[in-house]
């Protein structure tokens, strides 16, 4: 069968291969079991003939007394291999998608931001549980086809062949004949298969799309359009799917006409033989249940087709992401500790290519333990540039340095770990409110560190009414939370993390008085000492920083104090009467 392969698909079916291969000895038990199976069954076959003219026609007593032995015999390793062989294939089959599952997802936890950011998240999540249950159901049924099912045909023929050569020239006549039809319909499987999966991973991303903005859509009446695309996908997927059970089924109903007509050609064959002599009822009754006992094994190889394109198609789709580069990583320079100088030496940066660039030679210095406040409108590129310095993107020219040593020559880990991030739309966790808070390599965070930060985070406030306090629930990306509590959790974990450079892309968001002046407060805390990239949209935030850039259309076109762009009467001057003439922070 795999001659039948283009190249592309003999190699993703040799790394499938990769994954079974470390469970030999259960393959081999499997493998042992299988074959069991097969001779266990030629052996059911076999005892026919005795059964049929020795115990029924000659009525031999010797026979008949060890006759039902035998079959209980048969019918209990016959069990026993099949329990083996299903117990150890399930074995194989559930440690490929383990460990499928694992290798794709950590992908997923190394890609660049940039590949997350322009492919749609249900075609990945598919990934993790269609495509990989694909892939072990393709896996185990070729093991299964190429070991039990080919042993059953070859024993069977060998069985035919024992009891009548002349009938089984009647059967050999039409292998190849089903051979050529197998090819035939093959060809159809590989495109359906892929065309399914596409069609997985839509429905998965309107599901999770109406699921995430089920306010926007109660609200704007998204009601029967949201319907709609799900129709629409979901439709694909069920004529997908009809057309590779229907190209499926016509195969296995062909491959049984075909069979068909070859029985009656050996029945009639058989009464032919029989009258010459040259065949016993037990030789005929043994032959005809050979060739019945390859007709399942048959549809099974025919049907194996199907199931190969579909793990190939599968398993290409995640090969595609697991081959997928990792964020570029070749620095090594790993200092215990930064003072926290940061410099933005000429940066240039476009998200796709040439084409439009959002960040044009910038040059800043912050001195370590300084605040820059960095304004602009919005779409001017502020997100954009404090990104570049935790190496989220890499900047195209011009090079970033922390410390004197360009972002580059760090090793990525040790470089993160002296940044804090405090981001414009807050991510929170389906988690506790104390796991949210010591997330990742703060886990360790001892529980009057933790405390602390809740405390200056101004979260004990409202943990303190809660009925689970720090065990709370904050739901799917903090949904049960309010938008200034996960705020306060945000800045919480940045202060927990203690990292000597903090980048702050000031939440738009109004609150009221009181809550507004406990985020400032946690704010202030939280850059105190620290070298401060601050996107700021509050006028305290901008008065108090020791520099002001002003960002336009991704250049730096003011910078000073506060005090000094005010006086320059230029684009700071208007950006301040616009956005912070009164002290609260509004939208840009
Ligand atoms: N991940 C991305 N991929 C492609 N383009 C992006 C991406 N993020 C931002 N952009 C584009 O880059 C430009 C600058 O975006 P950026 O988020 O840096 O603006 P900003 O100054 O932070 O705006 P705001 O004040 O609204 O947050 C915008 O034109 C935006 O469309
Ligand atoms: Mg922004």
């Amino acid at each position: 069968m795999a001659s039948k392969l283009n190249p592309r698909a003999k190699e993703v079916y040799g790394r499938l291969w990769g994954y079974v291969v470390p469970h030999k000895l259960i393959g081999g038990i499997a493998v042992f079991a299988m074959a069991t199976t097969a001779a266990v069954e030629g052996g059911m076959v076999w005892l026919v003939e005795p059964l049929m003219d020795d115990t029924l026609v000659a009525q031999n007593l010797e026979t008949s007394r060890w006759m039902p032995l035998a079959f209980v015999t048969v019918f209990i390793l016959r069990g026993i291999a099949g329990f083996a062989t299903e117990a150890s294939l399930g074995w194989i089959g559930r440690s490929v998608i383990s460990s499928l599952r694992r290798d794709v997802f950590r992908k997923f936890l190394t890609l660049p931001s940039r590949f997350i950011e322009t492919h749609s998240t249900g075609p990945m999540l598919s990934r993790m549980t269609y495509n990989v249950e694909m892939v072990a159901e393709s896996v185990t049924n070729v093991v299964t086809v190429l070991v039990r099912d080919s042993l059953t045909v070859i024993v069977s023929i060998a069985l035919m062949l024992y009891q009548s050569q002349r009938l089984f020239l009647f059967v050999a006549v039409l292998l190849p004949v089903i051979a050529i039809i197998i090819q035939l319909l093959g060809k159809a499987f590989r495109r359906y298969s892929n065309r399914i999966q596409d069609s997985v991973g839509e429905v998965a991303q309107v599901t999770d799309e109406v699921l995430v903005g089920n306010r926007v859509v109660k609200i704007f009446g998204g009601y029967s359009y949201e319907l709609e695309r799900l129709i629409n996908v979901d439709e694909s997927n069920r004529r997908q799917n009809l057309k590779l059970i229907r190209s499926r089924s016509l195969g296995v109903a062909i491959t049984q006409v075909i069979f068909g007509i070859g029985v009656s050609g050996v029945i009639y064959a058989a009464g032919v033989e029989s009258v010459n002599g040259n065949l016993s009822p037990g030789s005929f009754m043994s032959f005809f249940g050979a060739m019945m006992l390859m007709l399942q094994p048959l549809r099974r190889i025919n049907n194996i087709n199907a199931t190969l394109q579909r793990g190939i198609a599968a398993g290409d789709s995640l090969f595609k992401i697991i081959d997928e580069p990792d964020e570029i990583n070749h620095g090594t320079y790993a200092p215990d500790s930064v003072v926290g100088t940061v410099e933005f030496r000429d940066v240039s940066f476009s998200y796709n290519g040439d084409k439009s660039p959002v960040l044009k030679n910038i040059s800043l210095k912050v001195d370590a333990g300084k605040t820059v406040a960095i304004v602009g409108h919005s779409g001017s590129g502020k997100t954009t540039l404090v990104g570049l310095l935790p190496r989220l993107y890499d900047a195209e020219a011009g090079d970033i340095l922390l410390d004197g040593r360009s972002v580059l020559d760090y090793e990525l880990s040790s470089l993160r770990s002296n940044i804090s991030f405090v981001s414009q739309d807050i991510v929170l966790f389906n988690d506790s409110i104390e796991n949210n808070l010591a997330y990742g390599e703060l886990r360790n965070c001892s529980r009057s560190q933790l405390l602390e930060a809740a405390e200056a985070a101004h979260i004990i406030d409202f943990v303190n009414e809660m009925p689970d306090g720090f065990e709370t629930n904050v739901g799917d990306r903090g949904v049960l939370l309010s938008g200034g509590q996960r705020q306060r959790i945000a800045i919480g974990r940045a202060l927990l993390k203690n990292a000597p450079v903090l980048i702050l892309d000031e939440a738009t968001s109004s609150l009221d008085t009181k809550s507004e002046r406990r985020i400032q407060d946690a704010l202030d805390r939280l850059m105190t000492n620290r070298t401060t990239l601050v996107i700021a949209h509050r006028l305290s935030t901008v008065e108090k920083a020791d520099q002001i850039i002003v960002l336009d259309q991704g250049r730096i076109v003011e910078s000073g104090t506060h005090d000094e762009l005010i006086a320059a009467r230029g684009h700071y001057e208007s950006l301040y009467r616009m956005q912070f003439s009164d002290d609260s922070p509004t939208r840009n």
